[in-house]
């Protein structure tokens, strides 16, 4: 092999005319191979791009030996010269002149095949699905989304701020936490009246994994002014649904002195740019995805970026839907607890837009939220998302002490007084909400399951890898 630098795919296609007539020295993996006794075509990925780079091997150069390794699935290292390609498919390829074979791929043992697998089928083999052209694609949107999100912050003068995966508090309420223990599961310590003494613990008391980092977040806040947090939450709810992981990445921004029209305001202007950004960045990678699973892929994105949200007290949402005729599976009535079938109807079927759905009754939402006059309700923001239901959850939050220790008396929570300390010292308005990552990979990615748009899906009775 020459010394020559290796060159990203992605950067070659990019420029084709600018390589075209030079050596170039790719690597990557074989995703087909094709041709017959005089030429070999291989088709390379590297990971770069979506798209494959022709290589045609002219077998009085290359030996059998070398063919075989050139099997889908292989690793290889290529130079060549590239030249204008005569077939149709490809506007260049590479004319090898030099192979170096890395790994080899036994064909009757590599389970990615040139044949189309089925999503489910992949789904048994997570830990090689990255190599597929759709995973590929998704897993480049992922990361595109991700960046979008800390520079949409940056550039808004948000820090990140990073909050702790271990906790002795549930946020949430909703008591669905992993617990986090070194205590012999077989034989715990226990204390005089036969409990667990968690005393003896690795902390020294009761620890879990956290289900959102928005109370540390809100002390951030109250301190830095605006933050944001980007960090994986475990909830261990038991519910197998295309919508719902065991561990999920949450984005949770926490503002001082934002009321809860500023809250909706950030909320759909960073929802808008994290797609807007997904649309300029990632075209190749929407195009194939739009192509083989959902052709209104890209019409769909555009409109969510294109027009105003719609804001409506749950109150009204209940009306509508109670007035809609509609036989739903679980029944309306002003208290409820939407279901996913309720927020599908509001936003796919009545407006046909993104809908913020505000003022909820305060018996369903979280204890920190703050009140509203009515003492009814209280000043949450669920943002509804066409094929996905909520993908934002948030509030302005309760700052007096006063009703806030009301309602955490109320619910019999204890172990928060640092928490509200917030509210004792210089206690501020505030408000925040968390978008739930995957849920937004799924609604730029189209795809169907949110276990599909994340490497490596926790759910109940899957923990591989
Ligand atoms: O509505 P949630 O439970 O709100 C909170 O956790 C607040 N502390 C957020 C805040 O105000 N800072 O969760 C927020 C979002 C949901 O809207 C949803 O998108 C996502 O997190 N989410 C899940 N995503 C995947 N799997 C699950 N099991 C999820 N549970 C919530
Ligand atoms: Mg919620």
């Amino acid at each position: 092999m020459k010394t020559i630098k290796t060159t990203p795919i992605a950067a070659v296609l990019r420029e084709p005319d600018k390589f075209t007539g030079r050596e170039v020295d790719v690597k990557g993996w074989v995703r087909t191979r094709r041709g017959n006794k005089n030429v070999q075509f291989v088709a390379l990925n590297d990971g770069s791009t979506i798209k494959n780079l022709q290589i045609v091997f002219d077998l009085t150069r290359f030996s059998d030996d070398d063919l075989k390794a050139i099997a889908t699935g292989a690793s290889i290292h290529v130079q060549g010269e590239l030249v204008a390609s005569q077939g149709k498919g490809q506007s260049v390829e590479v004319q090898a002149s030099e192979l170096e074979v890395y790994g080899t791929a036994d064909p009757e043992k590599y389970p990615l095949q040139k044949k189309g697998h089925s999503l489910e089928f992949l789904r048994e083999i997570a830990h090689l699905r990255p190599r597929t052209n759709t995973f590929g694609a998704v897993l480049r949107i992922r990361h595109a989304l991700a960046f979008a999100v800390h520079k949409f912050f940056n550039d808004k003068g948000f820090y990140y701020f990073h909050t702790p995966l271990i906790t002795a508090s549930d946020c949430e309420g909703a008591g669905a936490m992993f617990q986090v223990t070194t205590l012999d599961m077989e034989n715990p310590p226990r204390t005089e009246d036969g409990k667990v003494d968690y005393s003896q613990d690795f902390f020294g008391r009761h620890a879990s994994l956290t289900v959102s980092g928005q109370l540390e977040g809100e002390l951030g806040a109250t301190a830095l002014g605006c933050i944001y947090t980007f960090g994986p939450t475990f909830r261990a709810e038991n519910s197998n649904t295309p919508r719902h992981l065991s561990e999920f990445w949450m984005i949770e921004p926490e503002m001082a002195f934002y009321e809860i029209e500023d809250n909706m305001d950030l909320a759909e202007e960073f929802i808008k740019y994290c797609i807007g950004y997904a649309l300029e960045h990632c075209s190749d990678d929407i195009d194939f995805l739009a192509e083989h699973f959902d052709k209104d892929l890209k019409e769909r994105l555009d409109f969510v970026v294109r027009n105003d949200f719609v804001r409506l007290p749950y109150s009204e949402g209940i009306k509508i839907l109670e007035e809609s005729g509609k036989k739903f599976e679980f029944p309306v009535y002003w208290g409820v607890d939407l279901a996913s079938e309720h927020e599908r109807f509001l936003v796919e079927e009545h407006f046909r837009k993104p809908v913020i759905l505000t003022d909820y009754p305060k018996e369903i939402k979280a204890f920190y939220m703050k009140l509203n006059d009515d003492g009814k309700t209280v000043r949450a923001m669920d943002v509804l998302f066409p094929k996905i239901g909520e993908i934002i959850g948030g509030s302005q939050r309760e700052e007096s002490l006063e009703k806030l220790q009301q309602r955490v008396d109320e619910l019999g929570l204890s172990g928060m007084e640092w928490y509200l300390d917030t509210r004792r010292f210089g206690s501020v308005p505030h408000s925040g909400f968390g978008l739930g990552f995957e849920r937004l990979v799924l609604f730029v990615t189209g795809m169907q399951n949110i276990r599909d748009v994340i490497p490596f899906p926790r759910y109940p009775n899957n923990c591989e890898y």
